[in-house]
């Protein structure tokens, strides 16, 4: 059995131009869902999965994700003053222990691959797990806790996947399949972002990964790939034959909220999931998909 993944890749360095203008000033990665934001919740399905080690790997204007799980004296000691015991209790929880975070910048934008290399000095040829903040996954078994159950099954680098409809394969890295056994996908080559006439697959890679250490080497010879980018998905493609690749179809709903269409889907979702919410905010979806009622 291979060693359990301790250490995670949260790559945050992305603009996020497609939400503009509320990401000029705010990263992505701080949009909420209901009341938490993106990061915690990929955050918090990490330590759930086992986690010890959490290394973001940033850019310009990110700060705000280093504060988010910092300390905040001032609002402790306000909420203190205040006998706010469940609010104090909340941010307490989310603090990870001292240690446990790196932060790294990404000094250009180079792609996905790019922004996972640059984590290269963390990782000591350990496995490890890459989770993206823009995809959100609602379930009862924590997603990257089903990849990690599968990853010691198999070994190698193993993804989360999922069919996508064809014409939108060029958003995603495809799987060209040699094995599938209706959980477990094994491949023989991935591609990124084909055309859909192009693509061996629907099947498609989201961001949910745990990389084996020949990964790094691939990423470190910093070849190009689609749209002139690092591709993670490309440096993985090439270790295939020294170690295997498995996607694995896993239990969830999934939220691209690297969309807007996905990411308002996600507030609905999540809200219509908590108990103080869900009659009110059924009520509300009611009256919106009902035009004439509203
Ligand atoms: C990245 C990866 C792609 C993967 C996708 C999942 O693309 O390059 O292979 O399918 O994440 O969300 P991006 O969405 O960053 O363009």
């Amino acid at each position: 059995m291979p060693p359990a993944p301790r250490k995670a890749i949260f790559p945050v360095g992305g603009l996020g131009t497609r939400f503009l203008p509320v990401t000029k000033a705010l990263p992505k990665e701080m949009l909420p869902v209901v009341d938490k934001p993106l990061i915690q919740y990929a955050v918090e399905e990490a330590r759930a999965a086992g986690i010890e080690e959490f290394i973001f790997v940033t850019g310009r204007g990110k700060s705000a994700i280093e504060d988010h799980f910092d300390h905040s004296y001032e609002l402790r000691d306000t909420l203190m003053a205040r006998d706010k015991k469940a609010e104090l209790d909340a941010l307490e929880d989310m603090l990870l222990e001292p240690g446990q975070v790196a932060y790294i910048r990404q000094q250009e934008p180079l792609g996905l691959g790019h922004a996972v290399w640059c984590a290269r000095h963390m990782i000591h040829g350990e496995p490890v797990a890459v989770l993206s903040a823009d995809d959100l996954v609602l379930s009862e078994v924590p997603c990257l806790k089903q990849v990690i159950d599968a990853y010691m099954e198999v070994g190698g680098n193993l993804a989360a996947v999922m069919d996508v409809p064809r014409e939108h394969t060029d958003r995603y890295g495809i799987l060209d399949v040699v094995a599938d056994d209706g959980r477990l996908v094994e491949a023989r080559g991935l591609v990124e972002k084909p055309a859909p006439a192009d693509a061996p697959s629907t099947l498609s890679i989201i961001g949910r990964y745990i990389l084996d250490p020949t990964v790094f080497d691939e990423l470190g010879r910093q070849e190009t790939g689609a749209g002139g980018e690092i591709q993670l998905t490309d440096a993985m493609a090439r270790t295939i034959g020294r170690v295997p690749f498995h996607g694995l179809r896993f239990e969830g709903r999934r939220f691209d909220c690297g969309s807007k269409a996905g990411f308002l889907e996600a507030n609905v979702a999540y809200a219509l999931e908590r108990d103080d919410l869900r009659a009110e905010m059924r009520e509300i979806v009611r009256r919106y998909a009902d035009p004439a009622e509203g």
